[in-house]
């Protein structure tokens, strides 16, 4: 059945701009400009297809193997974020109680990385992990400048140093460039694909602000060993040489953040510490975040890793099989992977697998390992909750499908990522 969407502008007198049945027909009579304000408004339908329209050939998320984001979220979950979206979580007074669901999250995480009992724990939420890691690299800053205050170093001849490997997340290097530290990367090495204690320890002197230690490397999802690298460390300040903190994401406390990193904003009547990049932003995460630790709890959660890890080791046990690939993790720790081409000489490449995939609507990165070894070429896939074992065994079939096709016809080469996009997928 057609209904008029509204009544007749002309009839009705009121200004045509409006008069936009049939959809299509008036909009191809008056292209929407893309850089500028159009000149007239349009109906919210127009504006919803018209926008959902160019956002068409977007990637599916679901599909999308490369992101460390969440894709699926319980419809309830959803609700409760649409509920949330108009609250400014930063303004505590007005919210309270969005305040309140904050400070339980951050209590639950503390608790759960084993803080002592009863703590109030020191936490805030972010708008994702780049603005966390910002944050404890600036706490170890402030931290090594109180440190070294007075000790007659002068900071211009000997610039502040953070050790890492050079498989960390790109936001280590950002945070590196913006706040002025020398990133001290220690590179990869033929089956080393991560940092190690000793070769940490290695670099770090007295104006090493802290070294970081990721769970898991960006790379091939393996888990950093924090505990040997720590050791180390103890082991490096025992002897006389300069008492390193090590950083790991998610796992530091109130001792560690100095004072004066923490904004008292009196605001709306109230006087509110912040710690954070950003100010305004919505409460709905929060909400979300809550929601998400009451409803799955410790066993929830134990259930969807091991769901994630189960079809992770499924399918690189596969492609290990398939004949032309080389494991380089099995998503045993993180439920992340990444295989290679086992023959230098084969007449394909991942990023020749990569290209094919997508026409598919995988969307799997291929990329090369950083220094030490940049002749290493990839592809990796995480593993998220909402990708199950259907989903991998469809994927398996088409990759085992596209190697084979591009064994037989190898000319459909695609042109190799161009250098300096290497880290270009690792949200
Ligand atoms: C270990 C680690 N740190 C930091 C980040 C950056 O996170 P975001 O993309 O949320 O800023 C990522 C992203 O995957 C990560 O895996």
């Amino acid at each position: 059945m057609l209904m008029p969407l509204h009544t007749d502008a002309r009839r009705s007198g009121k200004p045509a701009d409006i008069d936009i049945n049939p959809l299509y027909v008036r909009l191809a009579r008056e292209p929407v400009p893309r850089h500028a304000l159009p000149r007239h408004s349009m109906l919210p339908d127009t504006a919803l297809q018209v926008v959902r329209d160019e956002l068409l050939l977007d990637g599916n998320a679901r599909l999308n193997l490369a992101t460390f984001v969440t894709t699926w979220m319980e419809p309830q979950a959803q609700q409760l974020m649409t509920e949330c979206l108009a609250k400014n979580m930063i303004d505590k007074d007005e919210y309270p109680a969005t305040a309140e669901l904050e400070a339980r999250c951050v209590n639950i995480l503390a608790d759960l990385w084993h803080a002592p009992e009863g703590m109030n724990a020191t936490g805030c939420s972010t708008t994702g992990s780049s603005e966390a890691c910002m944050l404890a690299g600036m706490a170890l800053l402030w931290r090594w400048r109180a440190a070294t205050a007075g000790t007659g170093r002068s900071s211009a001849s000997s610039p502040p140093n953070l050790v890492m490997g050079t498989n960390v997340q790109v936001c280590w290097e950002k945070f590196c460039r913006y706040w002025q530290v020398e990133p001290r990367m220690v590179p990869m090495a033929p089956g080393r694909y991560h940092l190690t204690g000793p070769e940490a320890a290695a670099r770090c002197d007295e104006n090493t602000i802290g070294v970081v230690a990721i769970l898991g490397s960006t790379m091939d999802g393996s888990y950093e060993p924090v505990g040997e690298i720590c050791a180390e460390l103890d082991r490096l300040a025992a002897s006389g040489g300069p008492d390193v903190p090590i950083h790991v994401d998610g796992a530091h406390l109130a001792a560690a953040l100095p004072r004066d990193l923490v904004f008292d904003v009196n605001y709306l009547g109230g006087q509110m510490p912040t710690f954070a990049l950003n100010f305004s932003r919505p409460g709905a995460h929060v909400a979300a975040q809550y929601y998400n630790f009451l409803r799955l709890g410790f066993p929830g959660y134990q259930r969807v890793q091991q769901a994630c890890q189960d079809v992770a080791v499924h399918m690189s046990g596969r492609i290990a099989k398939m004949g032309p690939f080389e494991l380089i993790s099995e998503g045993r720790e993180l439920p992340v992977f990444a295989f290679k081409i086992a023959d230098p000489q084969a007449a394909y490449s991942v990023f020749d697998l990569s290209e094919r995939l997508r026409a598919r609507g995988w969307l799997v990165p291929a990329y090369t390992f950083p220094a030490d070894l940049t002749d290493t070429a990839v592809l990796r896939v995480v593993i998220r909750n909402g990708f199950t074992r259907d989903l991998a065994d469809v994927f398996l079939s088409d990759l085992d499908h596209h190697w084979r096709m591009l064994a037989a016809h190898p000319h459909e080469r695609a042109p190799l990522v161009p250098e300096g996009m290497r880290q270009g997928f690792a949200h």
